[in-house]
């Protein structure tokens, strides 16, 4: 017993949660409630991310400021996590003040040390991944890591000496085989220290991006966004606020990540950490992606999941459930409905919800519904017994290495074991023969028993189904307060109890339902559709929008009227090249105003995130002619 101390990324508020920020914001509630099950005393912190340009970008999308929007948008991650049963002690938005601060402190604390100095920084940036790159890490021209352009920049800027703890930081990777988990991610990290260690900007001049922390050192910046994120996870157990109580809970067990976002946590915080003379966390934990159809779900691609529906469809349990079997740690996985929906009905279903079903309905038919009072050490036991205390060990062990995936199938080779007890007892055939009784007691009490140790068992990945099934069982008391320790000494099951049949827990789903059609949001009408003022234009004049790289200012003209509208071509087309060309423009959409540039209307271009094409007719025609 000891704290445990679990985290998950701060989610950016430019976007409604999906099935992503779901699956490590799940995972990291099982992992949390498996160590209370433990018995260690837990803080479980998520939160979001609420600085930077991405947000800031999205802010202006809606013609709200920053903080509106993220007010407006935290909201969306708090309902989602309530409705998904997260049990977080904590919520830190970076906006609050308690986080400011300690992010302020700490900048001006080594910046007097020496950790921080002023340059002059050429180079590139990825603006949404907000990240710098050198020219030699771009790949044709493109971020190396998520593949989209990069603009160049050159300013003044605030450098942390990041480089020089490159050696110890090795060191410490190799000396620390739990510090970067699974192993693939460690080698990664390895991998991409073989290389010289840059040092990390981490200033905005506020001309570009004001939407931050501002530098306590220098007025004219505000903080690099992910500096000032990472803080989030020493500021919530209080550091600088509250000594003892961060000491309590610092180091983090277990900072948990996607793997797009392994080097900020195993490079940046670790020699962030250093710099502030903190300990290291025990364990950054990098898992894989979801994927729809093998390819990263997003919702530029239009393929994200939504995770309200499927816990709609199928009860959050249920989607808890998937979602931990599903993935193994460290890979990707694929999601599929149809996966989902299989294996609902194989494993929680024919197996789980059956044996529950099965056990409490013979316990009233055949006794009454009451719970016998057995021989504890009944012969019969053995089997079922001896697998209850391998099952027991071997939960206690997944916990440790912090793999809820073994829990589970240490948990089902019980739920096996148990359906292949009532094979082999057949209470049906004791029930006809009285001098059976004492054995057909037995059978049914380590059946309720058993189900009990589940519901305990079960209780972090499935709780308001465990509940449930405690309801059922008529134990008394809550399936979260016990502990894996109670449930060593077999047979806790109080004698005398009453059993309460109710419905399945998991009623069967019909593979009909999976594929009967949803009413889809994601489609339109012919009706509004045809709202689409689309007609060609031809562009007159273009230059650059001042302050914006990506921006262009177009002077079209559309039948017999001159129009002005600006488009996120620069980095594709050179003004020269656009004069004189036909494109396809939106006519009716409603003016607005970017960068202090009025644009009426909107061209069309497709887009793969990595090259940008106009949509253009095939062949001279009028300008002003319509798109049908
Ligand atoms: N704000 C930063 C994190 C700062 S932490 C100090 C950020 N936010 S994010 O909103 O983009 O969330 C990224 C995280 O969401 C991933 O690391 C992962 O945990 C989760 N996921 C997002 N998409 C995912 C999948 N398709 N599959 C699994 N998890 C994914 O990055």
């Amino acid at each position: 017993m000891g704290t445990f101390y679990i985290t998950t990324p701060i989610y950016y508020v430019n976007d409604e949660p999906h099935i992503g920020h779901a699956y490590t914001t799940i995972m990291a509630d099982v992992l949390a409630r498996f160590h209370r099950l433990a018995g260690d005393e837990v803080l479980f912190v998520t939160g979001t991310d609420e600085h930077g340009q991405k947000v800031d970008e999205a802010a202006k999308k809606r013609n709200l400021s920053p903080q509106a929007h993220a007010d407006e948008m935290v909201g969306r991650f708090r309902d989602l996590w309530r409705v998904l049963d997260i049990s977080n002690d904590d919520f830190i938005r970076t906006t609050e003040a308690r986080h400011t601060h300690v992010v302020t402190e700490i900048l001006q604390r080594i910046y007097d040390a020496g950790e921080i100095y002023a340059d002059n920084y050429e180079g590139w940036y990825c603006i949404p991944d907000e990240r710098f790159w050198t020219e030699k890490d771009l790949i044709a021209g493109n971020c190396p890591d998520c593949g989209r352009p990069t603009v160049k920049i050159s300013e003044k800027n605030y450098f942390f000496r990041m480089g020089k703890y490159q050696d110890w930081l090795i060191e410490h990777i190799e000396t620390h085989p739990r510090f970067i988990r699974p192993e693939k991610r460690r080698n990664e990290i390895l991998g991409f220290l073989r290389q010289p260690l840059g040092d990390l900007c981490i200033s905005r001049p506020k001309s570009r991006l004001e939407w931050g922390i501002p530098l306590p050192f220098d007025e004219n910046y505000v903080c690099y966004v992910w500096f000032d994120a990472l803080i989030n996870y020493i500021t919530a157990p209080g550091y600088l606020a509250d000594v003892a109580r961060f000491e309590h809970w610092w180091p983090a067990s277990c900072h948990l990540i996607g793997k797009d976002i392994l080097t900020t946590h195993c490079v940046y915080w670790p020699t962030m950490l250093k710099a502030m003379g903190a300990p290291q966390p025990e364990t950054i934990m990098g898992h894989g992606f979801w994927l729809v159809d093998e390819t990263k779900m997003g919702k530029s691609l239009g393929n994200a999941v939504r995770p309200l529906d499927l816990a709609d469809k199928y009860g959050v349990d249920a989607f808890r459930y998937f979602l931990v079997r599903a993935m193994t740690l460290g890979q990707d996985s694929d999601f599929s409905e149809v996966a989902f929906v299989q294996r609902y009905n194989t494993e929680l279903g024919n197996e789980l919800g059956n044996l529950l079903n099965r056990s409490v309905v013979m316990a009233a038919r055949y006794l009454d519904g009451v719970v016998p009072n057995i021989d504890r050490n009944h012969a019969a036991l053995g089997a079922l017994k001896a697998r209850t205390d391998l099952t027991l060990a071997a939960v206690g062990e997944a916990i440790d290495a912090m793999n809820p995936n073994a829990a589970l199938d240490a948990i089902w080779r019980l739920v096996r074991e148990a359906n292949r007890f009532v094979e082999v007892q057949t209470p049906w055939n004791l029930a006809k023969d009285a001098s059976k009784r004492a054995e057909l007691e037995v059978t049914i009490y380590a059946l309720l028993e058993t189900m009990r140790q589940l519901a305990v068992l079960l209780f972090p990945v499935i709780p308001s189904k465990a509940r449930e099934i405690w309801q059922q069982l008529g134990a008394t008391g809550s399936p979260e307060d016990i502990h894996l320790d109670d449930l060593k000494p077999w047979g806790g099951l109080d004698a005398n109890g009453e059993v309460a049949p109710g419905d399945p827990v998991f009623p069967r789903i019909e593979e009909v339902d999976v594929a009967k059609a949803e009413p889809r949001e994601d489609l339109i009408s012919f009706s509004e559709f045809q709202k689409l003022d689309l007609r060609v234009a031809k562009i007159e004049a273009a230059d650059r929008v001042a302050g914006a790289d990506r921006l262009l200012r177009l002077q079209i003209r559309l039948g017999d009227e001159q129009r002005q509208i600006v488009a996120g071509i620069a980095e594709h087309y050179a003004i020269d090249a656009l004069i004189g060309r036909q494109i396809v423009v939106v006519a009716n959409l409603q003016p607005a105003t970017i960068r202090g540039v009025e644009s009426q209307g909107m061209l069309l271009a497709a887009s793969d995130d990595r090259d940008l094409a106009l949509i253009a007719p095939d062949g001279e025609i009028s300008t002003g002619a319509e798109v049908r």
